[in-house]
């Protein structure tokens, strides 16, 4: 899945600050996931409050062929802008299993920039992406996903709830929406309740409370003062970001990342 914020080209730059050992893997905003994908650990509980999301992954661990049979149902119309707006209208609670996770992934790839961003009445509203040719799966990357996906247990729950589980030695990965660097800097509307500040205080108290717990805890952020402040009693690493050469506007909307762990 194209997903905002994902970590797939951070992960390198990630690789070397994650525990060396850990028991279970605890990773409470999903998204894209690649972070799980990247480290396959062998018990992993995965958590997110986008419930299209987690059932696209339950179905990805479950019955990947039938995903892909439903998924194949679209492929004829997958660049066409009245077919995307009959999907994206469709109420998800009203298909199959396998079809409403293969509208999840369909909406993902035609949509457009791969948002997922929904209105206050919880519906997705991104509009469509003009591809001329979108990929919608790679048989490969499905396979190996639901191998990865075996030992997972899969939640669609909000972090304070998912975040009771983790007891000691656990490795817990955060990666909230991102705070907002600017007002109109940043992106948080994967869900009608957005994240705000109050959502990020009481991320940093259980981050507190795992430290207690004898977890490991790794977050990431942006590098905004209030994040520095929350977790200043932590090791801190700031990655900078990588900024677009060539470009006249240079560094805007480019935002240094936090690398937050408590070992
Ligand atoms: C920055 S993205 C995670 C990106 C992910 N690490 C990746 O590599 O693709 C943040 C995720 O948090 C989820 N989210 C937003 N509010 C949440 C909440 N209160 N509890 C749990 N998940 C939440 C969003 O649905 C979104 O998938």
């Amino acid at each position: 899945m194209k997903w905002a914020g994902g970590k797939g080209q951070l992960l390198v730059r990630f690789e070397r600050y994650f525990p060396p050992e850990y028991s279970r893997y605890f990773e409470l905003f999903l998204g894209g996931g690649a972070v799980f994908f990247h480290l396959k650990p062998e018990h992993a509980t995965l958590s997110d409050t986008n419930a299209e999301l987690i059932h696209l992954y339950s179905m990805v661990r479950d019955d990947p062929a039938g995903l892909m049979a439903a998924l194949d149902v679209h492929a004829g119309r997958r660049n066409q802008k009245t077919y995307f707006y009959e999907v994206r209208k469709q109420r998800s609670e009203a298909l199959s299993p396998a079809a409403r996770a293969a509208r999840t992934v369909f909406l993902n790839k035609t949509c457009f920039n791969g948002l997922y961003r929904v209105n206050s009445r919880g519906e997705f509203n991104v509009p469509f992406g003009y591809y001329r040719n979108p990929t919608l799966y790679s048989v490969d990357a499905i396979r190996r996903a639901s191998r990865a996906l075996g030992g997972a247990a899969l939640l669609a729950e909000d972090f304070r709830t998912a975040g009771t589980r983790p007891r000691g030695r656990d490795f817990v990965y955060l990666d909230p929406p991102y705070q907002p660097i600017s007002r109109t800097s940043a992106f948080t509307d994967y869900t009608r309740e957005g994240f705000g500040e109050k959502d990020q205080r009481d991320l940093a108290n259980l981050f507190h409370d795992l430290d207690r717990r004898g977890c490991f805890v790794m977050l990431s952020n942006s590098a905004t003062p209030m994040l520095k402040e929350l977790y200043a009693e932590y090791s801190q690493k700031l990655l900078p970001a990588r900024r677009a050469i060539n470009s006249k506007g240079s560094g805007r909307g480019a935002v240094d990342e936090l690398l937050v762990t408590n070992y």
